[in-house]
């Protein structure tokens, strides 16, 4: 299929439409609808048990949906599972590796068993795993493991990668190193299909993320779009005593929330009120620091469609 985003044609690697899979009385994917294009990153961003790897693993051809429809590489991953599996590169959630000693091995077993030519040190050095080839697998670290795992996705040369949550559990060095693994692939032209239940990870590598929770996609665009369609506007933060928040109210002629401890939060909605709140805060005459401005973030979007903060969610699952 072509879809045109206004300025340039461009073919859906992935396309989903009304897609449902229930485990028993459990909605697990509740009707999703959402297209991947050639060559973008797109993230299904959500919770644990919001439904992202169901949904990859129905694209992958693991997993029969009960309704709906799924194209991946125009053919239907379910019917066509084995031509699709010559053309994607998987990295199942929680993948771990310790049945062959080094990278290296690894890689060269894994390119045996696809029964392809695979340039070995080419998908090493992509991993940023050169320095580490040799290293026993017991012996990585979990980002270097994780990179393994990227390496052996890489092994058929895939247009089209499945990445399911690459970075949880990773401490924040070795989550950035996989990152720049992943920005290398989209530099190559590939498409990555990318789960994560971190939000500055789908802020820094997605193009285009889809927020899930329940089974459902709340909201998708690019990170940048779904802050300007939900957002509140620029606020004013201020930290001062619940005696300026009063003062602000009556004087700032703008909305005033105050966090019942030291925060002040002011709602501006044209540029000129950024200096009306500052001369207001300046003529109460009362304490006040770490005056700055914020915009939200895809957290606080997220936070306000979900209802609920990210961790309390991860929390409760
Ligand atoms: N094989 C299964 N059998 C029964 N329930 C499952 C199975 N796999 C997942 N679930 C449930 O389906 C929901 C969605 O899970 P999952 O797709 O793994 O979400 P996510 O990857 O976003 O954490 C969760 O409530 C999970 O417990
Ligand atoms: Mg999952």
């Amino acid at each position: 299929m072509r879809e045109s985003d206004g300025s340039r044609l461009t073919e859906a690697a992935i396309e989903v439409s009304s897609l449902k899979k229930a485990y028993g009385a459990l909605q697990a994917v509740d009707g999703i609808s959402f297209a991947v294009r050639e060559g973008e990153v797109f993230s299904l961003l959500g919770p644990n048990g919001a439904g992202k790897t169901t949904t990859i693993e129905i694209l992958e051809g693991l997993r029969k949906q009960d309704a709906g429809t799924a194209r991946v590489l125009g053919t239907d991953p379910w019917a066509d599972g084995y031509a699709l599996h010559k053309k994607i590169g998987v990295i199942p959630q929680g993948f771990k590796f310790f049945e062959y000693p080094t990278p290296r091995e690894a890689v060269k077993y894994y390119a045996a068993l696809f029964g392809v030519k695979a340039d070995v040190e080419g998908i090493l050095a992509k991993v940023l795993l050169q320095d580490s080839a040799e290293v026993y697998f017991t012996r990585l670290s979990g980002g270097q493991k994780q990179k393994v795992g990227l390496a052996l996705s890489l092994v058929n040369d895939p247009q089209l990668l499945f990445l399911d949550e690459p970075t949880t559990g990773l401490d924040p060095q070795a989550r950035r190193a996989v990152w720049e693994v992943i920005r290398g692939l989209k530099r190559e032209g590939r498409t990555v299909l990318l789960t994560t239940h971190y939000l500055e990870e789908a802020e820094e590598l997605a193009d285009r993320v889809a927020i899930m929770n329940k089974g459902r996609i709340i909201t998708s665009g690019t990170p940048a779009e779904i802050i300007t369609n939900h957002s509140s506007g620029e606020r004013l933060l201020v930290h001062g005593s619940e005696r300026l928040a009063k003062y602000l109210e009556k004087n700032a002629s703008l909305p005033v929330e105050f966090d019942g401890r030291d925060l002040i939060s002011l709602s501006l909605h044209r540029k000129e009120d950024v200096m009306a709140a500052v001369a207001a805060i300046q003529e109460s005459g009362l304490e006040w620091d770490d005056l700055r401005t914020k915009r939200d973030s895809l957290e606080d979007i997220f936070v306000r469609l979900v209802g609920e903060p990210m961790e309390e969610l991860e929390a409760k699952a």
